[in-house]
């Protein structure tokens, strides 16, 4: 036998050196490969030392086919083996040990409240114990979960599906806003998002397709979740056959109980190993920093396996952080064990969200970056070290200026001893807290606020009008907004049109209602079907909103910039965004486009699935045939799109909308709010071309979000051309000549 004598030398990428070793090795039977400096893995096949092969087809045909047919039954085997092993699992969670018990309850019992350790298996177990008992009677009747994140109901969904053995979108589906996975008269397990199943309630206000609703995850009180409990402690007493189950991790069920009467609470009894719970001596400056420190201390300290778990408060800090510690295990090299950094928050494309359930291959070690996402409803197995900075990203609505803003805020008592309980489910594990055990016993409040008392609820209150609610001071509710906030969104929809000023629910409102976006957005969309002097302009004002509905996730890394060669100067934000689809759609949708441009493919076709659905319902409700009739009256459609868009904007969002005075902008003050500085934020194009062409700032400027950092930051801004639009717009706030009622 002869051996191949191979000169090691370093070099990266040696895939297919390698390959063709141990092609070499299988084909001509060589038992040994020298390898000179064999402390270094990594090698290249000398040229000089290549093999020469001999070749007879044969030989090659009939290895092929055999190895095809041994991976088959390779296949066919493991996943036989996956099933039983789903089956085990299934078994083996807390929750299959009161089967019968929680069955008989349910069936004793209208409303059940079931309380169990995160991962205990309520959410993927408990509605298939449902189908099992018949609740669904042979599939005639459907059974809803609901979830307050679209992340979870479309992972918890293919979950389930697949341990039913069935295809995801038929028997079990999802219905998350702008996707809908189900099959009319074949799914029968729908898990959905909790703002789904409240529009639901707008075609079948008795929700008479289902046996049992479950709300799950109750206690992240959403408003979405606790309007739903209003609404379902009124159709409960009609509906003596429906079902209702609230689950919910350890917090507040017994205020759930109260509110359904005393309704009895079920205990799952969890399996919880112990966390030890480690502080800083001093408060960290900068948390984000502290955290990579932390991970990496972990990472090279710790024994293997054993997983991290990092608690981020959103998209943008996730990525630059995953980038940051790629960077650093870069540069420490094979120093350290390898690690797998998996990024998990809302918007992440479904194939990447599965990726953190995968089983982490052996001597390495994942590092899941999360946002609060994976605080009760995403588990994932092999969690051993959490590392919690221990702050959130929280809406927080102030009515007296109107305003919503995103904060990042301290976390509850309640909900840090949750993360860190994410550490001891396979077993004892160590949670870091980046703050200072003083500070968890002094600073931090008990649990979260919900979120009805701390949001716009707008949309709420026109959904609950035109389901004929009038006495929304007597809705039953867990926690009741402010009156300030209910007028506030009383203030706001009679700006929009969709009350009258006697505060009864117009049609516009009615349609308004119908959107599948905010009232905001839906009364732009409406502006540009309708409105006598801004109409024409349906298909580019529904490219803006779908965009701005996928703003976060648009650009890869911080690329903005290089952007503008290819769609050169704009005006606006909106318009950008608008060239941006435009551009990508003469592209014929093309990847390469993206990449050339450093734009995400998949938030572009998630955009343009949105505008295909959103352009649908238009049709449907005779907006597109109102745009064709005023395109077809106008002389030259171009001319004027511009300042149409902006018009619709301006009607859709007036409280949005800031003044230039002495010290900058400010916004709108009305009979309830008054003014806010603002500044407008260094990434928007209206920033850019205010400083670079030296050119007059405009006198009004609208944006559609505000941001909290160092100052009151105004993202994705329009100017607004010309004062007597508003007048024009909004009569019922501004009035010609004095610009602010
Ligand atoms: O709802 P709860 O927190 O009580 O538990 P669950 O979500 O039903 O999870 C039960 C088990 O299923 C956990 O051990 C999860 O790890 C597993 N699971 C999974 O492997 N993949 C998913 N997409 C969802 C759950
Ligand atoms: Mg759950």
């Amino acid at each position: 036998r002869q051996g191949v004598y191979a000169n090691a030398k370093l070099k990266k990428n040696l895939e297919w050196e390698e390959q063709q070793l141990q092609i070499a090795l299988k084909k001509n039977d060589i038992d040994e490969i020298h390898v000179e400096n064999s402390k270094d893995y990594e090698f290249v096949f000398d040229t000089e030392a290549m093999i020469d092969f001999t070749n007879d087809g044969d030989d090659l045909l009939k290895d092929e086919e055999s190895e095809y047919e041994n991976e088959l039954l390779e296949n066919i085997n493991k996943e036989q083996e996956r099933l039983l092993d789903i089956q085990q699992g299934r078994k083996s969670l807390p929750v299959y040990q009161y089967r019968s018990q929680l069955l008989q309850a349910i069936k004793d019992h209208q409303v059940l409240i079931v309380v169990g350790e995160t991962g205990s298996g309520k959410t993927t177990q408990l509605p298939q114990y449902l189908v099992e008992d018949g609740y669904t009677k042979n599939g005639t009747l459907q059974i809803a979960v609901t979830q307050p994140r679209r992340v979870a109901a479309t992972s918890v969904a293919a979950r389930v599906a697949d341990e039913m053995g069935v295809v995801l979108g038929k028997e079990v589906g999802y219905s998350i806003r702008f996707e809908d996975k189900t099959t009319p008269n074949t799914t029968i397990l729908k898990y959905m998002t909790d703002g789904m199943l409240l529009r639901e309630f707008l075609s079948d206000p008795e929700l008479k397709n289902y046996s049992c609703i479950m709300i799950d995850e109750a206690h992240e009180r959403t408003l979405a979740t606790d309007i739903l409990l209003g609404l379902l402690k009124d159709i409960l007493l009609h509906r003596k056959d429906l079902k209702l189950i609230i689950s919910s991790a350890t917090m507040n069920a017994s205020k759930f109980s109260k509110f359904f009467y005393d309704c009895p609470i079920f205990n799952v009894p969890g399996r919880r190993f112990p966390v030890d719970i480690h502080y800083t001596v001093q408060p960290e400056a900068n948390y984000l920093h502290a955290a990579i420190t932390t991970i990496f201390q972990i990472h090279t300290t710790q024994p293997l396996p054993g997983d991290i778990l990092v608690f981020l408060t959103g998209q943008e800090e996730i990525e630059s952080t995953k980038e940051r510690i790629e960077e650093i295990a870069h540069k420490l090299g094979s120093r350290v064990p390898e690690m797998l950094v998996t990024p998990i928050y809302a918007n992440l494309p479904q194939e990447q969200q599965q990726k953190i359930f995968e089983k982490t291959p052996e001597g390495c070690r994942k590092i899941v970056l999360a946002t609060n996402i994976a605080e009760t409803s995403l588990t994932i197995n092999g969690i051993k070290y959490v590392v919690d900075p221990g702050f959130v990203k929280e809406n927080s609505y102030v009515p007296t200026t109107g305003m919503t803003q995103l904060l990042t805020v301290a976390c509850s008592k309640a909900s840090v001893d949750q993360r860190a309980g994410r550490a001891g489910r396979v077993g004892p594990g160590k949670c870091f807290r980046l703050f200072t055990k003083w500070s968890y016993y002094h600073e931090l409040e008990a649990t979260p606020k919900p979120e009805i008392i701390r949001t716009n609820i707008s949309s709420i209150v026109l959904l609950l009008l035109s389901l004929g609610i009038t006495d929304l001071i007597n809705f039953p509710l867990l926690d009741k907004p402010s009156i300030p906030s209910l007028s506030k969104s009383l203030e706001i929809l009679y700006v929009l049109g969709a009350l009258n000023s006697k505060g009864s629910i117009t049609r516009l409102g009615r349609l308004m209602c119908q959107f599948p976006c905010e009232p905001e957005f839906a009364k732009v969309i409406y502006t540009a079907a309708y409105n006598e002097t801004a109409n024409g302009v349906l298909e580019q004002c529904i490219t803006i909103v779908s965009m701005l509905h996928e703003t976060t996730s648009l650009f890869v890394g911080n690329s903005r910039d290089s952007l503008k060669s290819i769609v050169g100067e704009t005006t606006s934000d909106h318009l950008l965004y608008l060239k941006i689809y435009d551009e990508w759609k003469n592209s014929n949708y093309s990847k390469m486009w993206c990449k050339d441009h450093k734009v995400q493919f998949k938030t572009l076709s998630r955009v343009r699935d949105i505008r295909n659905q959103l352009w649908k319902f238009c049709d449907k409700m005779g907006l597109v045939s109102m745009n064709e009739k005023a395109l077809k009256e106008l002389v030259d459609p171009t001319q004027s799109m511009e300042i149409k868009i902006i018009k619709c904007f301006i009607s859709g969002f007036p409280m949005n909308i800031a003044k230039l005075g002495t010290s900058g902008y400010k916004t709108v003050s009305t009979k309830n709010s008054s003014g806010l500085e603002v500044t407008i934020h260094p990434s928007s194009v209206v920033f850019q071309q205010q400083k670079e062409n030296a050119k007059k700032p405009s006198k009004y400027i609208l944006y559609q979000q505000l941001m909290l950092t160092t100052k009151e930051f105004a993202r994705v801004c329009m100017p607004i051309i010309k004062e007597s639009w508003l007048s024009e717009m909004v009569p019922q706030i501004f009035k010609p000549n004095n610009e602010f009622n």
